[in-house]
């Protein structure tokens, strides 16, 4: 039997008895060490791998608990804008309740196998000539006048799902980390894991909490420079984002834990992307990476405490975006002729 996160954190999720026990396996996702970034930022670095969750990315937390409370509230039919995770999780768990899905996408922003996704899981997708944040206004008033449930982590039950996260950290530990690195899109995310933290605190779960880090792109860093940004851009196209909903909790999270919000450039993202790959054996998407680009930014200016244990959130699969994975590859594959000498002459660069 599949236990997933309603079941299991049942007792500090707003669930009744009327609540489906939906679940396609969402939750206990690993928490790897990382030698390698343990090493160069001279602290304890783990990695918690939610890209390992049902349809890929962190979103399938929060997403089970609004799909099961729209199911229970008699909803036929969700709706959500989408830099493409949240669109291809309410996809898979509105197929897996019955329920129609509805999603509003950037058109030419969401990552091949996010809409892929989508597409084969059955939502009726609507691609509009505009980014994120519109859709989501657009997907806002929609969900005023029409009885369609909204999704996106304007509705409370997706942070409730999400916050399960930061009690399966203070499990693995404990005790909670010093620092918990994570990128910042819509700013979800963030104020979810502060959330369960706090409250697995108040459960006398653990006897402190951690720093909130958190990492904007730079072309799309709203909450670092304080203010709206119009047209944002990042080779991250998952936090693409310039008016991100959760912006005022996301600020509460960094204020009461003592944490930043900052932000990354996409060398920066790049180069973290290729990091984890090459020398963590993780391939992650690149937003995922926005952590770890963050710590190295900290690491820098010497902000990170020596031996601190840090958590980083890889919040979705490398295999989401695989277009972004071959740009590493500067030129196009040349097929060699399939002889055994050809062969040794490629690999040693020799000529036999
Ligand atoms: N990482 C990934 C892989 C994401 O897909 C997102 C957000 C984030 C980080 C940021 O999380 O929004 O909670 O601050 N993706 C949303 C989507 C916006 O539509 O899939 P956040």
């Amino acid at each position: 039997m599949t236990i997933g996160i309603i079941e299991r954190y049942y007792d500090y999720l707003p669930v009744t008895d009327k609540t489906p026990m939906l679940s396609l396996g969402e939750g206990n996702t690993p928490l790897v060490y990382a030698e390698h970034l343990s090493d160069a930022l001279s602290a304890h670095v783990y990695l918690k791998l939610e890209g390992l969750n049902p349809t890929g990315s962190f979103k399938d937390r929060g997403m089970v608990m609004a799909v099961a409370k729209a199911k229970e509230n008699g909803a036929d039919a969700v709706i959500c804008a989408s830099t493409g995770n949240t669109s291809a999780s309410a996809a898979a768990y509105a197929a897996k309740a019955g329920l129609n899905c509805f999603v509003v996408i950037p058109h030419g922003y969401v990552a091949a196998g996010k809409l892929a996704q989508a597409v084969l899981y059955g939502a009726k997708i609507i691609p509009i000539e505009g980014n994120f944040d519109q859709a989501l206004e657009m997907v806002k008033v929609l969900g005023e006048h029409y009885s369609v449930e909204i999704v996106n982590s304007i509705n409370p039950y997706r942070l409730e799902g999400q916050k399960t996260a930061a009690y399966e950290i203070i499990e693995k530990f404990g005790h909670s980390p010093h620092i918990v690195a994570l990128p910042v899109g819509n700013a979800g995310n963030i104020s979810a894991y502060w959330l369960g933290f706090k409250e697995a605190h108040e459960h006398q779960l653990c006897q402190s909490v951690p720093k909130m880090w958190g990492f904007q792109a730079e072309g799309a860093a709203a909450i670092v420079r304080n203010r709206k940004i119009s047209n944002p851009e990042t080779f991250a196209t998952a936090i693409r984002i310039g008016d991100p909903a959760s912006w005022k909790l996301a600020v509460k999270a960094r204020e009461e834990s003592g944490g930043i919000i900052n932000d990354v450039t996409d060398d920066e993202i790049r180069e973290a992307y290729y990091v984890l790959a090459e020398k963590e054996g993780v391939f992650c998407e690149p937003a995922s990476a926005a952590a770890i680009a963050g710590l190295y930014k900290q690491a820098k200016v010497g902000e990170i405490p020596k031996d601190s244990t840090i958590v980083a959130i890889l919040t979705g699969n490398g295999l989401k975006d695989p277009d972004s994975a071959m740009q590493k590859n500067s030129e196009p594959f040349k097929p060699i002729q399939a002889t055994e000498e050809e062969l040794v002459k490629n690999i040693f660069e020799v000529e036999v």
